[in-house]
C-alpha cells in the first residue's frame, strides 16, 4: 500500500518539520525582544505628559490634512488650539527621562526641557498668526518647522528617543 511505503513517510516528516520550523520563525519575528538586564520593556501607566503629547500627535495628524486647503483654515485653528493646550499643560511637567539625570545636571536639564517646549509653543503661535493673516505658504512652512520640532526633542528627552 501506498501509505505504508518507507518514502511516504519520510516526505509527511520532512513536510511536518518544515512547517514547526516556520511555525516558530514566525513566532520569533512578532515576539517582542526582551531584555533580561533592563526593565524597558516593561509596560508603563501612561504619564500625564505622555497624554498631553498624544493630544499634540492627534491634533497635529488633523493639521497636516487641514493645513494644506485655505477653505479648512477654522479646522486648522482649532488644531492648532489643541497643539498650544497640549504642549502648555505639558511645559509645567517633569520628564521621565529626569529621574535618570545625574543630581549635577537636573536643573540644566529642566531648564532646557522648558527651552523646548517654548520653542514649540513659538512656533504654533506663529502658525496661528499666519491662518489669522490668511498667510496659508506660511502656514505650511510653520506646520513643517513643528513637526521637525519632535524627534530631535525626543533624542534628548525621552530614554528611547
Ligand atoms: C511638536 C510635536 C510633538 C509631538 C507630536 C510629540 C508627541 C509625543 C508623543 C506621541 C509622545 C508619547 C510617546 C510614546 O507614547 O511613546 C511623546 C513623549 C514625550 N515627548 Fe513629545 N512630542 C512633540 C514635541 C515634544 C517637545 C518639543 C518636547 C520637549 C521639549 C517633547 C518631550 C517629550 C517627552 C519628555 C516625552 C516623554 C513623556 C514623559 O517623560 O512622561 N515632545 N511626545
Amino acid at each position: 500500500m501506498v501509505s505504508k511505503s518507507p518514502v511516504w513517510f519520510l516526505l509527511a516528516s520532512a513536510l511536518t518539520a518544515g512547517l514547526l520550523l516556520q511555525l516558530t520563525s514566525v513566532r520569533a519575528a512578532t515576539t517582542p525582544l526582551q531584555d533580561p538586564d533592563t526593565e524597558d520593556t516593561e509596560e508603563h501607566e501612561e504619564t500625564p505628559m505622555e497624554k498631553q503629547m498624544e493630544r499634540v500627535e492627534d491634533a497635529m495628524r488633523s493639521l497636516r490634512r487641514s493645513v494644506r486647503k485655505p477653505e479648512s483654515r477654522a479646522d486648522s485653528l482649532a488644531h492648532v488650539q489643541e497643539c498650544q493646550e497640549g504642549l502648555l499643560l505639558a511645559k509645567e511637567l517633569e520628564p521621565m527621562m529626569l529621574a535618570r539625570i545625574p543630581e549635577a545636571e537636573k536643573a540644566t536639564f529642566k531648564r532646557d526641557f522648558r527651552l523646548g517646549m517654548v520653542e514649540a509653543l513659538e512656533t504654533y503661535l506663529e502658525l496661528e498668526r499666519a491662518l489669522l493673516e490668511e498667510r496659508d505658504d506660511d502656514a505650511k512652512d510653520l506646520y513643517k518647522k513643528a513637526a521637525g520640532l519632535e524627534d530631535p526633542a525626543h533624542e534628548i528627552f525621552t530614554e528611547d528617543g
